[in-house]
């Protein structure tokens, strides 16, 4: 090894440095020339072999070419850690999975009108929806409930004033006005089903919330008799419930409805023997029907000598809780995806 070597290295040097292009290549070129047998190693090796008065320059000389050599390390490294993965040699699988976005799905509420909606629909019955924001009159009066009249209380209301107008408007508390709104506008035959939002000031628990959502149906038509009522609502109990599941009807009120009926399904829990669920009584009530009143038919314009007809309504939240045993209303509406991804 002489001076001349050390010019040749030099230049293989820069020759070397013009071609790294990736970590592995830095490596490389590290490990060529500082590693444990590397070029500098060698020289090294070779100072004892070196005339006496040679060796302190060539020494020197060996000390300046590893810090150089260090220092373009250094600078290549520097480079390197500004390229992009490819660049720095670093190999991308494509084939490996990539994150993936989580999809959403229908809200359980959703589902549960959908499946209902479904049912009824197979039975020739069409799907309506109507206004959240409703008058007085479809919600009340058309309805046969009298203005004054005590069973108001019981759909106990938000009333608004809108800014456009002096009418009284509120929020509709159940969704038998679009009964009102349907009638008015079609003729019999009628078979159809209303799913939507219905509102009452009622303090928010485990059962209660200010606003849930209902289903109404009816039927209207020449000779439509409670029987039909009592054979459309068992296929939709025993299509949501299960073809075990047992009715009952119970007499009811309704100003709307007259005869009317609550009608009790048999506990899904304990299959009619009574639990907690039912309250020991082995059934569970999910619906009030009857059929229509004769004055909701004269408000609407219908003859009732000509037409008979059968309605219900149903809050859906209810439904859901009772099919898969949900024991808290709020957790329709809280947004909590560990509840929601269940479904
Ligand atoms: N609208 C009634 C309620 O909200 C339910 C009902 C609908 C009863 C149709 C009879 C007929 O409680």
């Amino acid at each position: 090894m002489s001076d001349m070597d050390i010019e040749l290295i030099k230049a293989q040097i820069d020759s070397d440095i013009e071609k790294i292009n990736s970590a592995k290549d830095l490596e490389e070129f590290r490990v060529k020339y500082l590693g444990r047998k590397g070029i500098l190693a060698q020289l090294t090796s070779s100072i004892p072999t070196l005339p006496q008065e040679e060796r302190g320059s060539f020494g020197q000389e060996v000390n300046t070419l590893k810090n150089k050599i260090l220092s373009l390390i250094d600078e290549q490294q520097k480079s390197i850690n500004t390229k992009t993965p490819e660049a720095k040699g670093i190999s991308c699988d494509i084939s490996l999975p990539g994150i993936s976005q989580e999809l959403g799905h229908l809200h359980p509420l959703t589902q549960i009108i959908d499946e209902i909606s479904a049912i009824f629909k197979r039975m020739g019955f069409s799907v309506v929806e109507g206004p959240e924001i409703e008058t007085e009159y479809n919600n009340f009066t058309g309805l046969n409930i009298p203005l004054e009249h005590p069973s108001r209380d019981v759909f106990d209301t938000f009333y608004l004033k809108l800014p456009t107008t002096n009418d009284q408007r509120l929020l509709r508390s159940h969704t038998s006005p679009v009964q009102i709104r349907v009638m008015k506008s079609r003729k019999p035959p009628l078979a159809v089903v209303v799913p939507g939002r219905v509102y009452r000031p009622d303090a928010v628990d485990a059962s209660h919330s200010f606003m849930f959502h209902q289903i109404e149906g009816f039927m209207v038509d020449r000779e439509i008799k409670f029987s039909d009522l009592k054979g459309v609502l068992e296929i939709f109990a025993k299509g949501v419930f299960g073809k075990d599941i047992k009715m009952r009807f119970r007499p009811h009120f309704f100003p709307f409805t007259e005869p009317s009926a609550e009608v009790d399904i048999s506990c899904i829990i304990c299959k009619g023997k009574g639990c907690s669920v039912c309250g020991r009584k082995g059934w569970l009530e999910i619906l009030g029907s009857g059929m229509i009143h004769p004055n909701v038919f004269k408000h609407v314009g219908y003859n009732p000598g000509l037409y008979t007809g059968f309605a219900f309504g149903m809050g859906i939240e209810r439904i859901a809780m009772l099919k898969y045993g949900i024991n808290d209303i709020r957790l329709f509406f809280e947004n909590d995806l560990r509840f929601l991804k269940q479904f």
